[in-house]
């Protein structure tokens, strides 16, 4: 820390990103990426000439790409906003409508949310999950804070209904209940359809996951026109040109190319239960991950020793080093043969504790 820092953010401890390993051929299960590569159509839009027109600013206001997504979702280009990552619309807005009122969180939840928070003077409250590590939507319902979940929540990958959202939306019609859908694309449906209902429902996605974008750094928010331009106003006030000319391009194609998207999520969906009975079997104790990551504990052995073991292996895996899940691995489902070297992998570091 420099002297020079303001003090405020003196005790700022920052998101810590997943490894990206540079120097050896790991298998990569632990940052939620797709194991497939963009869609073709991607690969056709990112053309020479795009490459070309770099020399001159993007289009600030993203209109191929808010206009793929709109469509995608039969919601007016006003109810939509792209950003550079969804992290950057979460910061956005924290900004927009954190301030006073503050948010609450799940305690065990996306662990950006509370360095949000923190960086940008919102008081925050976070709540415990139940024991098997599902949210109570009981615990959101004091009105007078914003409220932002994850669904299916991360890292345990299990997702609260429609029904249950609404819950929340009705006991906060002054506050912005921000749903952050990162993983809602494999084999749940969004909350979009609330939207006509609740003009307090902020729904956030990316294209990292399962649109295999991840390095493209896109991401959205949908919600109400009202929402979508407080958004707006802080983007335009933080950073008008958020997305470059290539992402935006890549975004419209990767959405516009629905028979490509439902190919890849029903492959990672198929794979994710296929895994999860394995691990089952090999008497893992596991939660029913709705996303495209596995939440897993292996059988007599730490989550520190078999995230080690996986990893002496060529594996990589995320671990969060807190007392309720310090245990439990997330896995990123990746495609059937690197599942199976992972299986394989756990089959042996289990048999090895044994004995
Ligand atoms: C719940 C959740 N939200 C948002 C993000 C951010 O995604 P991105 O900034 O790549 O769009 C992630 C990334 O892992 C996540 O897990």
């Amino acid at each position: 820390m420099s002297r020079y820092l303001d003090p405020r953010h003196a005790g700022l401890v920052p998101y810590t990103p997943g490894e990206q390993p540079k120097d050896r051929k790991f298998i990569k299960l632990n940052t939620n990426e797709s194991p497939f590569p963009p869609s073709p159509r991607v690969m056709e839009a990112v053309n020479r000439a795009q490459v070309e027109s770099l020399k001159l600013y993007s289009d600030p206001d993203a209109r191929v790409l808010t206009h793929a997504i709109a469509a995608r979702y039969g919601l007016d280009e006003e109810q939509v906003i792209a950003g550079n990552g969804s992290d950057e619309i979460l910061a956005f807005a924290f900004l927009a409508f954190g301030g006073s009122k503050g948010a609450v969180f799940p305690e065990i939840s996306y662990g950006f949310y509370p360095v949000f928070a923190k960086l940008l003077g919102v008081p925050a409250r976070s709540v415990p999950l139940r024991e098997d590590f599902s949210i109570d939507v009981r615990d959101y319902l004091t009105p007078g804070e914003n409220v932002v979940i994850a669904n299916p929540n991360a890292p345990t990958g299990l997702a609260l209904s429609h029904a249950e959202i609404e819950t929340i939306l009705r006991a906060h019609p002054d506050d912005v209940v921000l749903i952050d859908e990162a993983y809602v694309d494999f084999g749940n449906e969004s909350a979009v359809c609330l939207l006509p209902k609740y003009g307090n429902l902020l729904i956030v996605q990316t294209f990292s996951k399962s649109r295999s974008l991840a390095g493209g750094r896109v991401g959205f928010a949908l919600g109400s026109r009202e929402l979508i331009a407080d958004l707006q106003a802080v983007r335009y006030s933080f950073n008008p040109y958020n997305l470059g000319r290539l992402p935006q391009l890549a975004g419209a194609a990767a959405m516009e190319d629905e028979a490509y998207f439902r190919e890849c999520t029903g492959k990672i969906v198929a794979t994710r239960e296929r895994v999860k009975a394995a691990l089952r079997g090999m008497g893992c104790a596991l939660t029913d991950s709705r996303s495209n990551f596995l939440f897993a504990r292996l059988p007599g052995v730490s989550g520190a020793r078999a995230q080690a073991a996986l990893r002496e292996r060529g594996i990589l895996v995320r671990r969060f080093d807190r007392p309720a899940i310090a245990d439990y691995l997330r896995v990123t489902v990746g495609s059937d043969a690197e599942m199976d070297a992972f299986l394989q992998a756990v089959e042996e570091i289990i048999e090895e504790a044994r004995t």
